[in-house]
């Protein structure tokens, strides 16, 4: 049987199409039929030259669109990011065994392209001619790169002022067209759901079950990286929520399939001035409140996650947290994360930042094994790494500032000797 949409609040089940929401008002997610295919197969795919396996998405096609026809799939490939441990990092967030899976590695810098390069396939596949998306800036620039290749016209809808221009001119520069909404993302969240509806265009948000689909292979690819041996916790940052709400689909698939024996604690980490679903989950209320965000991690500066019910059952079904970092938290964080040579942008750190916390809090125990998650290159946040080491973040006095320094041309070696301390 083909793989179809099921509402999770009520089950009802549909074929797939753009329609995202049950009648009953419940969020759709995407369901396959059991298949008769082996951890041989994945494994096989591992070192393929070409497309579409060599991608770290369709390697796992029949986990994520196992219906669709090659001849219909857009990839550049993706995935494929490496993990790293740094010493600096561990010592800093208080846990032994700490690695750092860099999503940032992926075409257009950032998870996001896991994703888009599933949803961009089904838009191509059910013959759209259009695609949009609200957003802070990733899910934008990396639409606008694969609509691109798809012959697809993009159409992006973000908050005014409020995204990076690295993501900004990334947009623009693959060509989508760029609406600026006055408001916030949620503004912008809604604005496209409506046009989306009236224009015809098909919706490329994560509340698309098919991103989510996509998003799952990021623990797919961990945990083959790993040799299917699952750590203790995974911690990502959340805004939207479409990568926590991905990540538990993904583990309890492969638990059901036996490719793992247990699930590993899922952590999701909002900034303190956009932590919507924080506050649900640590008040026990049954439905989220928006709140009006506010944080330098502009990434995640979100108020009314749209995903917020599938990350609930999430949260419960692995026996996870939600936690909150502040602005400061964040960016001390990332200098340290930086500083490693690795490198991410602000709305990452948060997972690094939410493990020292959570270390802090006795919640996660020096001696497990953590994965974090680094959602997003070092490159698409200029201006908040170098408004850290400059010392211009609002209300923000860095730790460890490394800000370039003005030298008189005549003295220069000089001054060099008096800067490297000799
Ligand atoms: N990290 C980065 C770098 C992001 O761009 C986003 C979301 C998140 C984390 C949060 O992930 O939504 O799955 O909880 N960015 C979206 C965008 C909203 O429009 O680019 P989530």
């Amino acid at each position: 049987m083909p793989s179809r949409f099921r509402c999770i609040r009520c089950g009802r089940e549909y074929e797939p199409g753009s329609v995202f929401r049950c009648e009953c008002g419940g969020l759709l997610e995407v369901v396959h039929d059991p298949m008769g295919w082996s951890r041989s197969v994945v494994d096989s795919r591992l070192c393929p030259m070409g497309a579409p396996y060599s991608s770290g998405v369709w390697r796992y096609k029949e986990l994520i669109h196992p219906g669709l026809a090659s001849n219909m799939i857009v990839t550049r490939p993706e995935g494929n990011t490496n993990v790293y441990q740094r010493r600096t990092v561990s010592e800093y967030a208080g846990v032994e065994r700490l690695s750092m899976k860099h999503e940032g590695e992926n075409p257009t810098g950032s998870f996001k392209d896991r994703g888009m390069t599933v949803a961009v396939s089904e838009a191509v596949r059910q013959g759209a001619k259009a695609v949009a998306c609200a957003s802070t800036g990733n899910t934008s620039a990396s639409m606008a790169a694969y609509a691109a290749q798809a012959g697809l016209q993009g159409i992006v809808f973000i908050p005014d002022g409020e995204i990076s221009y690295g993501k900004l001119s990334q947009a623009l520069a693959y060509g989508s067209k760029v609406v600026q909404v006055p408001g916030s993302f949620d503004d912008a969240m809604r604005i496209v759901q409506e046009v989306s509806r009236d224009l015809g265009l098909y919706l490329l948000n994560s509340i698309n079950p098919w991103r989510v689909e996509g998003q799952k292979s990021i623990v797919f690819e961990m945990l083959h990286q790993r040799g299917w041996e699952p750590p203790d916790w995974i911690v990502v940052p959340a805004g939207n929520l479409g990568n926590t709400s991905a990540f538990g689909k993904a583990l309890s698939e492969l638990l059901e399939l036996g490719w793992i024996d247990r699930v590993p604690r899922i952590a999701s980490i909002q900034a303190e001035g956009a932590a919507p679903f924080y506050k649900m989950w640590k008040s026990g209320a049954s439905s989220l409140e928006a709140v009006k965000p506010d944080t330098v991690a502009t990434a995640i500066k979100i108020g009314n996650p749209v995903s917020w019910e599938k990350a609930l059952r999430v949260i419960r079904e692995t026996d996870g947290v939600v936690d909150v970092v502040s602005d400061a938290e964040i960016m001390e964080a990332k200098a340290v994360v930086d500083a490693s040579g690795v490198g991410c942008e602000p709305a990452s750190a948060a997972s690094v930042a939410g493990v020292k916390k959570l270390v802090s809090k006795g919640m996660i125990k020096p001696d497990e094994d953590v994965v974090c998650v680094l959602t997003g290159n070092l490159l698409k946040d200029s201006d908040a790494t170098i408004g850290y080491h400059t010392g211009k973040l609002k209300d923000l006095t860095p730790k460890q500032p490394n800000a370039p320094i003005r030298v008189d041309a005549g003295s220069m070696s000089a001054s060099l000797r008096r800067i490297l301390g000799e």
